[in-house]
């Protein structure tokens, strides 16, 4: 481990001391309890299995259980990701950031296609770094560069100026950490930049990681996080020349190595197992003829807050975090025609994340993009609405080509209809919202423009499932009444004015149904 020590003493407690100044580090990491809302949120398993009371528990389908789960508390592990990411399981009580948001000085080299603005960028870091608790801003800037690759990161001028900032806030002891807001910094930067400013650089890769340890309370969503580590570690080290690795003191030991390589293979085992599972539940769910909508999005944009608006499910709660939630949640709900339905909360998207990142939950998104309509939630208030519609739309469809092996013409078949959702229409002037772009506008939290949204979804539905609504004349108390009830979705029923021994049923039927309903009673 000496190794890992040259530029920070990871100590057994958690505290990391960096070497070249005496200012301790304390990088605390505690599971966080008290986050709103978290210790409701059931796990998709759960939530599945209390609203289908149907679903039979199978021995293939039986939860992770804690014993599968101890391979993660690993201290060897912890120390090797420690070292890498500047975070460790015991880190972080209070952090105080410097966030430098880099960004490329003329448009036509920037590297994004997404095309936000440094501003917004830089807002983003701010409510990335608040997603932790007790972590703070101390400042936050935009710094314009030539390019983003050079080792050095910043050019020389511009690096006295950051050290002459850090200087004074580190004597004003407001300074512990710098978020350098980029994917991923190369290792030769992030050792520069430590040398340089004497204190730990963070990127997006390892804040946002830090974020999703703290918010992964399930078990399918402790492993999806320790897998997402993993790239970055290796990455860290790979990037790491022989010679600089020699100089600079970082480079991963045989062991350290096989710790990576077993951790791997157990996670992926596991994770393999998840699959099964889930593919086993949306067998099970399809048996059960149960329709689903998938709710997806940017981050924040308001999909838990529209589940908990169809639903009225009380046990949700949105929170203003990124990132809260990490796993696929279902929630029963019902449709107009009184069709029950269930929507699934997924996890939020963001821009500028390597994508190994997100890979490591393209497991839990399958349900979304196996659903039979996929409900995609916009924040219409935010300055970068287009981009992040955007970046999630192509997502979706980069995701939908994984999931058919890169099959062109069954990724035609692969994605559901979508529905557009802008949200947060109370947040504008009502000058400002254009309805004639195709999109239903709502507001989550007030509750408006929910039923023209809840028809659309029903039309949907129908269309897609096969379902129909018709009209059946049945006995008044008889068994195809009963029938009906519990094998369709019945909207309506009135007397037959014709013959008072009937009644005139209303029901949403698929066809498959309908034709079990015949085999039965005609
Ligand atoms: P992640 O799980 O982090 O991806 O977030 P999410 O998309 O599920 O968003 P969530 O429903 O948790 O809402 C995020 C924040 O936006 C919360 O503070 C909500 O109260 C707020 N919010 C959601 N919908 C609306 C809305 O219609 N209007 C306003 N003003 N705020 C909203």
């Amino acid at each position: 481990m000496a190794c890992l020590r040259a530029l920070f003493r990871v100590r057994r407690s958690g505290q990391i001391l960096p070497v070249h100044n005496k200012v301790p580090v304390c990088f605390k990491y505690t599971q966080h309890q008290g986050v709103k809302g978290i210790r409701n949120r059931k796990s998709y398993y759960e939530s599945l299995m209390q609203a289908n009371q149907q679903i039979t528990q199978d021995p293939t389908s039986a939860p992770i259980s804690p014993s599968d789960m101890r391979f993660l508390d690993d201290r060897a592990y912890d120390e090797v990701a420690g070292g890498a990411m500047r975070i460790s399981r015991d880190v972080a009580t209070a952090q105080h950031v410097l966030i430098l948001q880099p960004y490329i000085k003329w448009t036509a080299k920037r590297s994004t296609t997404d095309n936000v603005r440094p501003e917004d960028q830089l807002a983003e870091a701010t409510a990335l770094i608040n997603s932790l608790p007790n972590w703070q801003v101390t400042s936050a800037l935009k710094v314009p560069l030539e390019n983003l690759e050079r080792k050095t990161l910043f050019g020389s001028g511009k690096l006295l100026e950051l050290k002459e900032l850090i200087a004074n806030l580190q004597r004003q002891g407001q300074l512990t950490c710098l978020f350098v807001s980029k994917g991923t910094l190369s290792f030769a930067q992030k050792h520069f930049l430590e040398s340089e400013f004497h204190l730990p650089i963070l990127d997006r890769y390892s804040v946002v990681i830090q974020i999703l340890r703290l918010h992964a309370t399930s078990a399918e969503a402790k492993l999806q996080v320790a897998m997402a580590e993993l790239p970055y570690i290796w990455a860290q080290a790979k990037d790491a020349g022989v010679s600089q690795t020699r100089r600079q003191g970082y480079t991963l030991t045989d062991l350290q190595k096989e710790i990576l390589r077993t951790r791997e293979r157990k996670l992926r085992a596991e994770l393999e197992r998840v699959r099964c599972q889930r593919q086993l539940l949306r067998q099970k769910r399809k048996l059960q003829n149960y329709p689903i909508a998938a709710v997806v999005g940017y981050t924040n944009a308001g999909k838990t807050s529209l589940i908990k608006a169809l639903t009225v499910e009380d046990s949700l709660q949105p929170r203003n975090q990124l990132f809260a939630t990490l796993d696929v949640t279902a929630h029963a709900g019902h449709l107009p025609c009184n069709l029950q339905l269930i929507y699934m909360d997924t996890v939020g998207f963001m821009s500028d994340l390597p994508t190994g990142l997100f890979e490591c939950f393209v497991a839990t998104m399958e349900d979304a993009m196996l659903a039979d309509v996929i409900i995609h939630v916009q924040d219409l208030s935010h300055p970068c609405h287009a981009a992040q519609r955007t970046h999630v739309e192509s997502t979706l469809r980069s995701m939908s080509f994984n999931l058919t092996d890169g099959d062109a013409d069954a990724n035609v078949c692969q994605l559901p209809p979508i529905i557009n959702v802008f949200n947060k229409c109370d947040l504008l002037p009502k000058h400002l919202l254009n309805k004639n772009i195709c999109a239903h506008h709502i507001s989550a939290r007030a509750h408006t423009g929910l039923e023209p949204l809840l028809k659309d979804i029903e039309r949907q539905i129908l269309t897609v499932t096969g379902r129909r609504k018709i009209q059946m004349r049945v006995p008044n108390g008889g068994s195809e009444m009963a029938w009906l009830y519990k094998n369709a979705a019945v909207v309506d029923t009135i007397a037959d004015a014709a013959n008072p021994e009937r009644l005139l049923m209303q029901v949403v039927i698929s066809q498959r149904v309908l034709e079990q309903f015949k085999r039965e009673f005609c």
